[in-house]
């Protein structure tokens, strides 16, 4: 098993972050867009570190809302229960900052990382038709709602 620390994410992880979500095949959100989300109080940005970056967690809380934007880790520390414990801090970190609910959308395809949002709890809240392009494909959206004892956090 790998020895990894749950970090915030800081300026200079921004290429490995880009580079990790087009390893994962993902369309990158870009350098500009984390550069200026890092600046935002409202974002909740997390990395993995071995000591180099393996996964990235891309999130802000929206009044009372979590809102995940991406989630990757590199192939091959996946199955390590690292975005499980992303996922855990971004929950605990949001819930601290009043959310009470989290919400998603994930490729219809993507059974792993449903999967992985299924066993926090996160349950499908509706689909958004061709939402992703290539390829073109509907996203579910999941949506998570926070208890007051978060068996997670
Ligand atoms: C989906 C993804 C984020 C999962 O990350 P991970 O660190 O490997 O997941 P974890 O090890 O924390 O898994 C936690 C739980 O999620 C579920 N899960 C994760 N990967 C799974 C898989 N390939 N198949 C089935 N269930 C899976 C399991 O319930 C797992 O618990 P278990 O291992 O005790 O059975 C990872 O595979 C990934 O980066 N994929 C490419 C990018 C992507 O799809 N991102 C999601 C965008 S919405």
């Amino acid at each position: 098993m790998t020895d990894y620390r749950i970090e915030p994410m800081q300026l200079e992880d921004v290429p490995v972050v880009c580079a990790l979500e087009t390893a994962a095949g993902m369309s990158t959100l870009g350098e500009p867009f984390f550069r200026k989300k890092l600046a935002d109080p409202t974002a909740i940005m997390l990395v993995a570190r071995a000591p180099h970056v393996i996964a990235l967690f891309s999130s802000w809380v929206i009044v009372d809302e979590l809102e995940i934007d991406n989630v990757v880790v590199t192939p091959s520390h996946q199955r390590q229960g690292i975005v499980a414990s992303l996922l855990t801090e971004a929950l605990r970190q949001a819930i601290a900052r009043g959310a009470q609910s989290a919400v998603l959308e994930v490729r219809a395809s993507n059974a792993p990382a449903q999967r992985l949002y299924e066993s926090f709890g996160f349950l499908a809240a509706g689909r958004r038709r061709d939402y992703y392009r290539d390829p073109k494909e509907d996203a579910v959206i999941m949506r998570y709602v926070c208890q007051t004892n978060d068996a997670h956090t």
